[in-house]
């Protein structure tokens, strides 16, 4: 997500000690030698990634876009990207297939059998192991309220909350490459929609807990609905991973907001307003519901008669995203951060083994297991601080009676534990090889301003509007409680005025890496994410519109791959099997170029419904239409390997 939404959380007050030791790049950016295979064997491309990888010349063989300001999407020469599921097309659920209104007439109803807004994390699942013919997974993030509605904000009802709900979530898409163009495949069993408002269950040490009661749900085991679902992974056994990201501010507080509240960003006034028609989101009348937001969503899309399940043991927060790794023996290891300035970056070892059988056989492998949080030490090490009621700190006299309360205010338990509070933790990517991990800290503009924290080793820059990559190797395995960590990159514009906005990318120029995976040939994607006001600042002029680029870990080389149209961001990829096809979502064209203002509680997130083509039309540039999210799907015209 772009967006003042992130931005705006800057709750951590705890008193955790900052590393107050600032790392020096040239010392600390150093190289990774040797590139992994993805973790997921049965779902990935190239299983044999490394001997394909070996085999056929550069890792990166394309010549780099440059870059754009341009309404479109631009790849490399030898390339073709076409957008397609765009929000508002049907799904494909039988015998209810409404088409997209160009004057944003759709009704809830209609919307919530159609593709979400803002499209982000997305992963594609073969059927019967083909790259030709598969579902496509993916979480709709947020809605701009200005594009959703003829009229916007405005005549505020029950039915526009319902239509934002039922816009919001995630939607599974059947696909086929049909004469070369993907297109998707309508009407298809597997094609659903699960939205704001959809019946998920709860498992884990939280489900059923006295904090996640309520009136409407007195088992505490059912929530209506998932949203702000940011990034996404993709398990061994076939199921997707869907994490709900800045769900803090769809609720309304009350007036006087209690420790906890306040240490979750909970707002006086919400930005969504759902709670005026929706009394769920009024959390004076139902706090608990509070905290049934912020879990990972776990969904199999190969069975559409499944329930999704909010996976508690993983923890809560605002998570961008969660990957996962397999141990030596087979346990799933799954990393997330959450996505807020100063806040931590997390790891959930399960009890079990994988399982062979797929999602059935799996389905209580992630309600049991431990938690950690990570402490990056100034010396290059770190270590993994286990959130397990009892010890340490985590005692009932700290506010944690049960394994319940430390996952449900897995904050105030990492603040206790001492983590090392990061530049915005955005996405993850597993090298599953050499047990190393990357992580995007995309910006934190608070860093060692007054009353913040300082910079430290692992995030060493005030100011820090650029952001950086960090990466870290577990010592022995994917469960060890110690690593070895550095800087992959520092991202800047070397032409910059401030010096600690230069960076040291090595080739093509960028700043706030978000999206990030490593694939089967061991390329490094890195997509960004400037927010359309931060390009009204002037600092990233220079910059363009939002991109993606491949990187070379080994080398450390970035290359431009793609750039995309006006406002918008890019977000989520996956890759088909064979490596031939690369899906990658564009999210937000057109977002509104407000300029940026600090003393705004709550910025002016929304399009203006009077001029919805002002900033941006893409993909579809009809004169009665409006800028839409939609999926990229990008080949090579001569269908060799993505990136080569
Ligand atoms: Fe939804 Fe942190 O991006
Ligand atoms: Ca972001
Ligand atoms: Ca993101």
């Amino acid at each position: 997500m772009a967006k003042d939404f992130d931005r705006m959380e800057d709750s951590n007050r705890s008193t955790n000690p900052s590393i107050h030791e600032v790392s020096d790049p040239g010392r600390r950016v150093f190289l990774l030698g040797g590139i992994g295979a993805l973790t997921i064997g049965a779902l990935s491309p190239w299983p044999a990634g490394r001997a394909v990888a070996a085999g056929r010349g550069p890792l990166i063989g394309f010549k780099s876009v440059p870059v754009s300001e341009k309404d479109m999407v631009l790849v490399p020469e030898g390339y073709e990207a076409v957008a397609f599921a765009a929000w508002g097309e049907p799904v494909g659920v039988p015998d209810n297939m409404p088409a997209f209104r160009w004057d944003a007439g759709n009704s809830a109803a209609e919307q919530a059998v159609q593709m979400g807004m803002h499209h982000d994390g997305i992963h594609y699942f073969p059927i019967d192991g083909s790259s030709t013919h598969g579902l496509l997974v993916m979480n709709h993030e947020y809605t701009d309220d200005g594009l959703l509605f003829p009229d916007g904000k405005r005549n505020w009802t029950a039915e526009k909350v319902r239509k934002a709900q039922a816009a919001h979530g995630v939607a599974v898409i059947e696909v086929a490459l049909k004469d070369g163009r993907w297109e998707m495949v309508r009407p298809s069993k597997y094609a659903r929609r699960y939205t704001a408002s959809t019946p998920i269950a709860v498992s884990g040490p939280a489900a059923g807990h006295a904090l996640t009661k309520t009136e409407a749900d007195p088992d505490g085991r059912t929530v209506l609905g998932t949203l702000n679902n940011c990034a996404s992974g993709q398990t061994p056994w076939g199921t997707y991973l869907s994490a709900e990201e800045n769900w803090a501010f769809y609720f309304d507080g009350p007036a006087e907001r209690d420790a906890d509240q306040r240490r979750w960003g909970l707002l006086r006034n919400g930005l969504s307003r759902w709670g005026e028609h929706d009394p769920r989101f009024d959390a004076g009348q139902h706090p608990n519901e509070f905290h049934r937001f912020g879990w990972i969503v776990e969904i199999d899309p190969y069975d559409p008669a499944s329930v999704p399940v909010k996976r508690t043991a993983l923890g809560r927060g605002a998570k961008e995203g969660a990957w996962v790794a397999t141990t030596r023996d087979g346990r799933a290891v799954v990393y997330s951060g959450e996505d807020a300035r100063f806040e931590y970056i997390y790891k959930f070892v399960s009890r079990d083994p994988v399982a062979s059988g797929g999602a059935k056989a799996n389905a209580a492998l992630l309600d049991h297991g431990t938690l950690y949080v990570a402490r990056f030490d100034a010396d290059g090490t770190g270590r993994w601080l286990p959130l397990v009621q009892g010890q340490g700190p985590l005692t009932d006299d700290n506010g944690f009676a049960d394994q319940g309360a430390v996952l449900i205010r897995s904050r105030q338990a990492s603040d206790l534990l001492g983590a090392t509070k990061m530049d915005r933790p955005e996405w993850i990517a597993i090298d599953q090889d050499a047990r190393t991990l990357y992580c995007t800290l995309t910006n934190n503009t608070r860093r060692g301003m007054p009353n913040r924290p300082a910079v430290d080793a692992a995030n060493p820059r005030a100011n820090n509007t650029m952001g950086h990559i960090i990466q870290w190797t577990e010592d022995d395995d994917f469960d060890a409680t110690t690593f070895s960590w550095k800087h992959l990159l520092l991202a800047g514009d070397p032409a910059n005025e401030r010096p600690e906005a230069r960076g040291n990318i090595r080739g093509d120029i960028f700043a706030c890496p978000d999206g990030l995976a490593l694939d089967a040939r061991g390329v490094l994607w890195i997509q960004t994410d400037i927010t359309s006001d931060e390009k009204g600042r002037g600092e990233m002029q220079r910059l363009g519109n939002n991109q993606m680029l491949a990187c070379d870990p080994a080398t450390g080389e970035v290359r431009r791959f793609l750039t995309g149209p006006v406002g918008c961001e890019i977000t989520g990829l996956t890759l088909t099997p064979d490596g031939r096809t690369m899906f990658v979502n564009i999210q937000h064209p057109g977002e509104p170029l407000t300029p940026r203002d600090d003393n705004l509680e709550v910025p002016n997130l929304h399009s203006d419904p009077a001029d919805p083509r002002r900033y941006s039309n893409w993909p579809d540039f009809r004169p009665d239409g409006r800028p839409r999210s939609a999926t990229v799907a990008i080949r090579k015209l001569d269908s060799g390997p993505i990136g080569t």
